[in-house]
């Protein structure tokens, strides 16, 4: 079996070639485009080049080292093959760390804390969350957005919002105080998940419905004072609606892991806004075995013809 690896990052295949071979023992691990494309059956990808798959012959699926297919997507040479998103617990459980992280943050007022020590003021900020618990409300309820809303509803008020209701239900009822939304972000579903929500994490995939969906419009809907926490996609905020809405107060603060650009240009303005907690790309680290004994058991699915359950479909584009 003749897998054909590609990620942005080089460093990483050395470790995911280690961690193939041990679960994987007929596999053959090569580093595109050293090796030779024609004998790939497998490729396992992280925004991969335009043309990868266009002269692999013998391929029967892509795995996607991660949720985001956006990349695969776009791609205009893309074989008829199953795209697979390996999507295991360990991924999930660092994307949730690191919601749970920022709520804490907005929760405990550490934004308006730093804000203060800028000034070098000692007072305790005036926080409303400090009186009351602040309600969450997550945008997209894929396999993170579900689990991280399964995991937050222990702890916390919350609600979810999901673009597609009938077609891919939720599975479990969802009682009590906690409640979803489904419907288009011009919709009153949307205006009221917005009206309700104090801390907004975005989950979406970055499809064209999606694309720039958190604008001026949007911002408009929300409450003033809201926190926004982006682990979707760059491409999901207009930016200058971004800066707008955080100096109207709109947006008391946002903690973005992903920008349209990855890295931002060195004098791009989200760098020094007193309002944007900037990570790079971080939240969806993985312990690589795990990534592959979710690999290995898809491949076997895949040679059974069985259904995958985290399989992507170019119809709804993620
Ligand atoms: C991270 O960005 C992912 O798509 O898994």
């Amino acid at each position: 079996m003749h897998i054909a690896f590609y990620d942005t990052n080089p460093d990483s295949f050395d470790v995911w070639k280690t961690a193939i071979q041990k679960q994987i023992p007929d596999a053959t691990v090569e580093l595109y485009p050293k090796g030779n494309s024609l004998r790939a059956g497998y490729a396992l990808v992280w925004n991969p080049p335009e043309d990868m798959f266009r002269y692999m012959p013998n391929l029967r699926a892509i795995f996607n080292m991660g949720a985001g297919v956006e990349s695969i997507m776009q791609m205009k040479s893309l074989p008829n093959v199953p795209i697979v998103r390996l999507i295991d617990n360990s991924l999930k459980r660092s994307m949730f760390d690191y919601v749970d992280y920022h709520i804490t943050k907005y929760k405990m007022g550490f934004d308006l804390c730093k804000m203060q020590q800028r000034q070098h003021t000692f007072k305790v900020p005036s926080n409303p969350f400090v009186d009351r618990d602040p309600i969450i409300g997550i945008i997209g309820l894929g396999q993170i957005g579900r689990y991280i809303f399964d995991q937050l509803k222990e702890k916390h008020r919350i609600f979810g919002f999901k673009r597609t209701p009938d077609q891919y239900q939720y599975p479990i009822p969802l009682l009590g105080r906690n409640k979803f939304y489904s419907g288009g972000f011009d919709g009153q579903e949307f205006q009221q998940f917005c009206a309700v929500s104090d801390i907004i994490v975005n989950v979406l995939p970055l499809t064209p419905e999606t694309n720039r969906f958190l604008n001026k419009e949007t911002f408009s809907y929300m409450k003033d004072g809201t926190c926004l926490i982006n682990i979707g996609r760059g491409e999901h905020v207009v930016n200058q609606d971004l800066l707008e809405a955080c100096w109207s107060g709109k947006l008391r603060h946002c903690t973005l892991d992903v920008t349209d650009r990855e890295p931002l240009h060195y004098g791009h303005r989200f760098w020094n806004s007193m309002w944007i907690d900037l990570t790079p790309h971080i939240a969806g680290r993985y312990d690589v075995d795990s990534m592959v004994h979710e690999l290995a058991l898809n491949i076997e699915y895949i040679k059974d013809d069985d259904d995958v359950e985290t399989q992507s479909y170019h119809e709804r584009g993620y």
